[in-house]
């Protein structure tokens, strides 16, 4: 139910072949879900530790794989420093984001593959990605690349442009500061799964969006709720924060006239609206309740 499953089922295989007997990971909640499920499918151990406060429905579609779940009491960065640690004291477990991060990360790349197949072998003008720990984005560019050596397609390499939540914004913070180092920040946003306060590819989302001539955003969880109900009512698909906070960013860099609104523009929605309700709840719901006669839904709706 995420963009995690790819890079799970990359670092699942690598770890097999490298002799791990145990699959692991620290997570924001939907490499949660993901490794729980690939263990399951593998028929083998897993071990995965969430913040303690995550969102419930990422809690239970975790669990039900029967993995080992472990709620850390601490937000994602101290979850990340307790797994590695522990991928420090057992030699045969693979923490698919730590010990056999670069596998992982790779898995992302299929985002772009798949970008460039469905516009017909060609890369699109300017693309927006959500960032957590930014592997997404530098696997994205990095795949547009091969594609690009390959000769699969030709041109421009598209311009990248990176989204963030307000409450855990250090790489936007850095890109509008003008610096290349990411001071590390403490998460508080309705935004879960992008609530990492120290990001390991920070640095290179840097380098790709100040490459490629785009920008990291951010916008305020307000906008991330009117974000996901945006994309719900327009094109039928109801995205979980992280899609709220990618669409919001889109619309902040159209108005701001950082984006080219006729140039092709892709942007990833990463993950599904059932397991961040909660983001929603408050603000939508029936039109009301009514007694089951003609009369009272005429009463409700009078223009129907
Ligand atoms: C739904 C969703 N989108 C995007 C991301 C960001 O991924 P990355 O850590 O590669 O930047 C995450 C990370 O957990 C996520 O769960």
């Amino acid at each position: 139910h995420s963009f995690k499953d790819r890079v799970v089922a990359v670092a699942l295989a690598a770890a097999r072949e490298l002799g791990f007997t145990v699959l692991a990971c620290p997570s924001t909640g939907n490499l949660a879900n993901a490794v729980a499920a690939a263990a399951a499918r593998a028929g083998i151990r897993s071990f995965v530790f969430i913040p303690s406060d995550l969102e419930q429905q990422k809690v239970v579609t975790s669990a039900v794989y029967g993995t080992t779940l472990v709620a850390v009491e601490g937000n994602y960065d101290d979850v990340n420093r307790l797994a590695s640690e522990l991928a420090g004291q057992h030699e045969d477990w693979a923490f698919v984001n730590v010990n056999v991060r670069p596998y992982y990360a790779e898995g992302s790349k299929t985002l772009g593959y798949e970008t460039a197949e469905q516009l017909g072998w060609r890369l699109p003008g300017q693309v927006v990605i959500p960032v957590a720990s930014g592997a997404q984005l530098v696997k994205v560019d990095k795949a547009f690349g091969e594609l690009t050596k390959l000769g699969l397609v030709e041109g421009e390499r598209p311009t990248i442009f990176g989204a963030q939540a307000e409450g855990c914004s250090p790489v936007s913070a850095a890109f509008k500061d003008g610096h290349n180092v990411v001071k590390p920040v403490r998460p508080d946003t309705i935004a879960k799964s992008l609530a990492i306060g120290n990001p390991a590819d920070g640095p290179y989302v840097l380098d790709v969006t100040r490459r490629t001539g785009g920008a990291v955003e951010d916008v305020t969880d307000g906008e991330v709720v009117e974000g996901i109900r945006l994309l719900a009512r327009t094109e039928g698909i109801f995205a979980e924060t992280a899609g709220g906070v990618t669409v919001a960013v889109l619309a902040k860099l159209l108005r701001d006239g950082k984006l080219d609104p006729d140039a092709d523009t892709v942007i990833f929605n990463t993950g599904e609206g059932l397991k961040t309700l909660d983001a929603v709840a408050p603000v939508v719901g029936p039109a009301g309740t009514i007694a089951p006669t003609t009369e009272a839904f005429r009463a409700l709706v009078p223009e129907a």
